[in-house]
């Protein structure tokens, strides 16, 4: 097993390493995936999320690698008109981040429609959140986390005062925001199901979603990362966040059915996870000085 870190939009550099290596899959994850930024820099997220993609895709083919896993998100669900949201729902995109996922679905369907050879599975992500049970392993954004958990975290740690909470108006059990979060070693496990499938000769190019079907408020999120804390979030109810959608969340069945994938982990364990890394590295990867 090697290591090689390469710009996707750098084609002699991604041809030299499909050249040097066979591979039987890949996994692309790779993408920026900031909404605010997004909508300020929409060039910079149409190049590299779609561009960088697109050079994959080609180079693949070139050296006759044609199975795909990708890392889309439930953000081409758009405002859903009800939930859960299954794999059947109309797409939209509220931003350019979300178009780079959608457009990039929309890619990879026609490239099979042109080539019955490729095998491809999108993985509508729902809110990947907590850590590797190891505390090794976990998110570190860069500047003011956007994610509720990221925040939540530094709230935690004694990095940022308070929780500002995006709306207490929605038709929610508690006036919050509802989304299907799931712990990253769930979503993990979803690949390894996704990269298995692909081994099935009569798939083609598929989409499931990776969520537990189960919705969670804001304010129960933050009593449940209190609870695995023993830490108070202090909070400031806000207006809504421009953009939100009031409640998303999955429908597992398909995935549950044909990838033969479920999320074991709750809430609970999420929030375990996530302190666990917190609290083990509070400044994430980096130091107090490091960090914004
Ligand atoms: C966000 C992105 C979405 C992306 C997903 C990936 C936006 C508008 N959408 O979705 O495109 O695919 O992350 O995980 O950014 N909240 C607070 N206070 C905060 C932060 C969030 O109350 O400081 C609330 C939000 O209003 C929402 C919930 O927490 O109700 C979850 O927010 P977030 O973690 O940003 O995820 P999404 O909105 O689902």
């Amino acid at each position: 097993m090697s290591y090689a870190q390469i710009d996707l939009r750098d084609k002699p550099a991604l041809e030299q390493l499909f050249a040097s290596t066979k591979f039987n899959a890949v996994i692309h994850f790779a993408g920026l995936k900031a909404v605010g930024e997004s909508v300020e820099k929409p060039f910079m997220y149409y190049n590299n999320n779609i561009i960088g993609t697109i050079t994959l895709l080609e180079v693949m083919a070139a050296h006759g690698c044609k199975r795909l896993v990708f890392s889309s998100s439930a953000t081409v669900y758009g405002w859903p008109n009800e939930v859960p949201c299954t794999e059947e729902f109309p797409l939209s995109a509220a931003n350019p981040y979300g178009r780079t996922k959608l457009f990039i679905e929309e890619i990879c369907r026609d490239i099979y429609r042109s080539d019955s050879e490729w095998k491809i599975i999108l993985l509508r992500y729902f809110n990947p959140v907590g850590a590797h049970p190891s505390g090794y392993i976990g998110e570190d954004p860069r500047g003011i986390p956007n994610n509720l958990m990221p925040f939540v975290q530094q709230v935690a740690v004694g990095r940022r005062p308070s929780l500002n909470v995006f709306g207490t108006d929605y038709s929610t059990k508690d006036g919050t925001g509802v989304r299907n979060y799931i712990h990253v070693v769930d979503l993990a496990d979803g690949h390894i199901a996704a990269l298995n499938k692909l081994s099935n000769p009569s798939i083609g190019c598929e989409v499931y979603n990776l969520g537990t079907g189960k919705g969670t408020s804001v304010l129960e999120m933050v009593a449940a990362l209190e609870k695995a804390s023993g830490k108070k979030i202090p909070l400031v109810m806000a207006g809504r966040r421009p953009g939100d959608s009031e409640i998303v969340y999955a429908s597992t069945e398909k995935a549950e059915r044909e990838l033969n994938w479920r999320a074991s982990y709750g809430i609970e364990e999420m929030c375990r996870d996530q302190w666990n890394w917190a609290s083990k590295n509070p400044y994430g990867y980096g130091s107090p000085d490091s960090t914004a």
